[in-house]
This record gives structure tokens, C-alpha cells and sequence, in this order.
């Protein structure tokens, strides 16, 4: 047989799966083998800097804020406190986040929206170097939102695939290193085989692209909390869904090693008769994992997904009781800034208390990471449920 898809790598795509090649390569020659089966590890020349990133986002007691809403919902977060959906309402919000001083103690990554990632402070200072300066790695949203999935339960699919090399080559150059394509499943709706199929095929696309211009990409099937069913039923289809996104991340060649999750946590439907203690949510949430995510992933960064800011915590301490395979660790938006607009108000004397706010939920978030957390002392504002049925992001 004709040696045809004999695949160069280049030297960093190698080094890095520990001097164990796992496919059929020899100096100097050509494949001599009788069957020309080449296991092909793609992520071009970014390949160890992928890694290094991924492995940056993902260190100790450190994990990812959110705050790469559209201009359409951080317009629903600002109307949250009366302020108009304007640039410089939304820039004034994003500084006060992105300036916090001390933030990179607690946060490795910030996940902008694309307007964010082109817009400096008032003072003229770009927010990736104010993100640098807290040796907080910039990320971008880079999907293009969700829209009805015709031929299916009514359900969605997300858009954004075209032209996305290019994007992607973009915000690298300004300064982006990791990327976000937030998809979505919702149990009530089926799943249907096609949406599970749609939402793992875009991801695993995504993905790739993703890697191939040096971005880390998260990869976003939420399972929207919405529905009356019970924990058991998440778990199925939590599993379902995974196994499919595993599969087509693998047939697109993604580098395992260079990406990273943001899985829903497996609880009870909202609108389920119980509720669930955190010890259960960790322990479903984790045997699922377990199940389908292999250890070469670096870090599992949750969302948050209406959860209120304190059981969001709550949840991700009980699951760092006992080692992981991955870093087990959050990406919030809502668990990290409800409190903060309440206390910014959009007031510049407010600027300093919505920082600490910020600060004392990157805190706790970083010793949950740890497995170190107490709620004890928590306000009742931290406790309040933020599900909205339906929820767009
Ligand atoms: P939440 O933590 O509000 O669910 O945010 C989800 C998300 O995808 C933000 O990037």
C-alpha cells in the first residue's frame, strides 16, 4: 500500500505527548509499515503554546471570569440597575471588573466579548494589558449566538463557523489566547439525536479551528438547568452528550491537551420537586465526568448557569473534597457579578466596593478550586437563585 497519508508533524506536536509517539513515524524514512495507519495530531506550529496556556488557566486556586456577555445581555445586566445599554455604560462596567486590583490572584482568565477585547479604560490603557498586568490570559467569545434548529424539537443550534480562521487569527493578534463557543442542549426539549449531534459536531469544528490559530478553545455544551426532571435524567444526558463531543473532537484531530471544558454541573431540573445538597451534585456531576472526560484534558471550568453565586461555590468546593484528574475549577459570569452590579449601582463612588465585591467571590471561588471553602458568613444576596426559564445569554 501506497505510503499517501504518511503526515509530517512538526517537532512541538510531538514533544509534548512525553517522548511517546503515538503515531508510525521514523527519521528519515518512509513508512515501511504494511498498514499506513497514522494517528495525526494537529495544532500546526501552536501546539506547546496551547498546552502552556491551557495549563496556565488552569493552575491552583485560580479560574475564569466570564464577562464576555453580547451587547443584547449586558444590556439586560445593566437594565438590572437602571443604567441605558450604551458603549460607555458597558466600557465604565467592563473597567471596573478588568481593573481590580488584586484580581489575578483568584482569576487566570477573562473570557471579553469581542468589543471588550478592542476597548481600552477611560485613561487609554487596552483591557488586554490591564488583564497582562494581573498575568490574566485575555479570551473571547467567538460564537455568533444561538438560532432555531429546523427539522428539530425546537430546539437550537449555534452559529459562527464561517469565517472563523480568520476571526480567530485576528484576535490572536490582539492579544487573545483562549476562545469561548457556548452551545446549547435543553433536556425538556428531548434531546433530540439531531441537536445533541449539531451541538457536538459545531463544538468539535470550533475547536479545531481554535487550535489551528493558537487559541485554547472552551468547549460549551450547556445543559440548560431548565425542566422538572431529576438529577438521574441530567446524568443521562450530560453522559450523552459528552460521549458525542468527545467523539467528534477526536475525529477532527483536537488536541486533548490543549483544551479545556465548561460543562453544566449535573443537578435536578429547576423546576424539580428536591433539591440537591452539594455533596450529591459533586458526586453525580464527578461520575459523569469520570465517565467520559479522558485525564489528558487540563481543567474543567464550570458555569455557572443561574445557580446563585454562593451555591455555585458551594458546588464546585464539594467536588475539590478529594483529587481530580483535572483541574476541577469555575468560569462564572452571573456567580461572579450579580453581587457586584448591586453594590457598582453604576455610581463612580460605588467603583471601589463593586471591586471588593468582585474579590471576595473570586475568593471564595479560588478556595472552593481548593476545596477550602465555608460559607459561613455569606449575605443573603449571595444566596438568591438567578435561574430565568428559558435564559439567552
Ligand atoms: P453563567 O456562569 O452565567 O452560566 O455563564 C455562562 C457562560 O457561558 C459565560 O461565559
Amino acid at each position: 500500500m501506497a505510503c499517501s497519508s504518511m503526515v509530517k508533524l512538526n517537532s512541538a506536536a510531538s514533544s509534548w505527548i512525553g517522548g511517546q509517539q503515538s503515531f508510525n513515524q521514523r527519521s528519515g524514512s518512509a513508512c515501511r509499515l504494511p498498514s499506513c495507519h497514522v494517528s495525526v495530531i494537529r495544532a500546526g506550529s501552536y501546539a506547546d503554546e496551547l498546552v502552556q496556556t491551557a495549563k496556565s488557566i488552569a493552575s491552583p486556586g485560580r479560574g475564569i471570569l466570564a464577562i464576555d456577555e453580547s451587547n443584547a445581555t449586558c444590556g439586560k445586566r445593566l437594565a438590572s440597575i437602571g443604567l441605558d445599554n450604551t458603549e460607555t455604560n458597558r466600557q465604565a462596567y467592563r473597567q471596573l471588573l478588568l481593573t481590580t486590583p488584586g484580581l489575578g490572584g483568584y482569576i487566570s482568565g477573562a473570557i471579553l466579548f469581542e468589543e471588550t477585547l478592542y476597548q481600552s479604560t477611560t485613561d487609554g490603557k487596552n483591557f488586554v494589558d490591564c488583564l497582562r498586568d494581573e498575568n490574566i490570559v485575555p479570551g473571547i467569545k467567538v460564537d455568533k449566538g444561538l438560532v432555531p434548529l429546523p427539522g428539530s424539537n425546537n430546539e437550537s443550534w449555534c452559529q459562527g463557523l464561517d469565517g472563523l480562521a480568520s476571526r480567530s487569527a485576528e484576535y490572536y493578534k490582539q492579544g487573545a489566547r483562549f476562545a469561548k463557543w457556548r452551545t446549547v442542549v435543553s433536556i425538556p426539549c428531548g434531546p433530540s439525536a439531531l441537536a445533541v449531534k449539531e451541538a457536538a459536531w459545531g463544538l468539535a469544528r470550533y475547536a479545531a479551528i481554535s487550535q489551528d490559530n493558537g487559541l485554547v478553545p472552551i468547549v460549551e455544551p450547556e445543559i440548560l438547568l431548565d425542566g422538572d426532571h431529576p438529577i438521574e435524567r441530567t446524568l443521562e444526558v450530560a453522559e450523552q452528550v459528552w460521549s458525542e463531543v468527545f467523539y467528534y473532537l477526536a475525529e477532527n484531530n483536537v488536541v486533548f491537551e490543549g483544551i479545556l471544558l465548561k460543562p453544566s454541573m449535573v443537578t435536578p431540573g429547576a423546576e424539580h420537586k428536591e433539591k440537591a445538597l452539594p455533596e450529591t451534585i459533586a458526586k453525580y456531576t464527578l461520575t459523569m465526568l469520570k465517565r467520559r472526560v479522558p485525564p489528558a484534558v487540563p481543567g474543567i471550568m464550570f458555569l455557572s448557569g443561574g445557580q446563585s453565586e454562593v451555591e455555585a461555590t458551594l458546588n464546585l468546593n464539594a467536588m475539590n473534597q478529594s483529587p481530580n484528574p483535572w483541574h476541577v475549577s469555575f468560569s462564572y459570569a452571573r456567580a461572579l457579578q450579580n453581587s457586584v452590579l448591586k453594590t457598582w449601582q453604576g455610581r463612580p463612588e460605588n467603583v471601589e466596593a463593586a471591586q471588593k465585591a468582585l474579590l471576595i467571590r473570586a475568593k471564595a471561588n479560588s478556595l472552593a478550586q481548593l476545596g477550602k471553602y465555608s460559607a459561613e458568613g455569606e449575605g443573603a444576596d449571595a444566596k438568591k437563585g438567578m435561574f430565568v426559564k428559558g435564559y439567552t445569554y
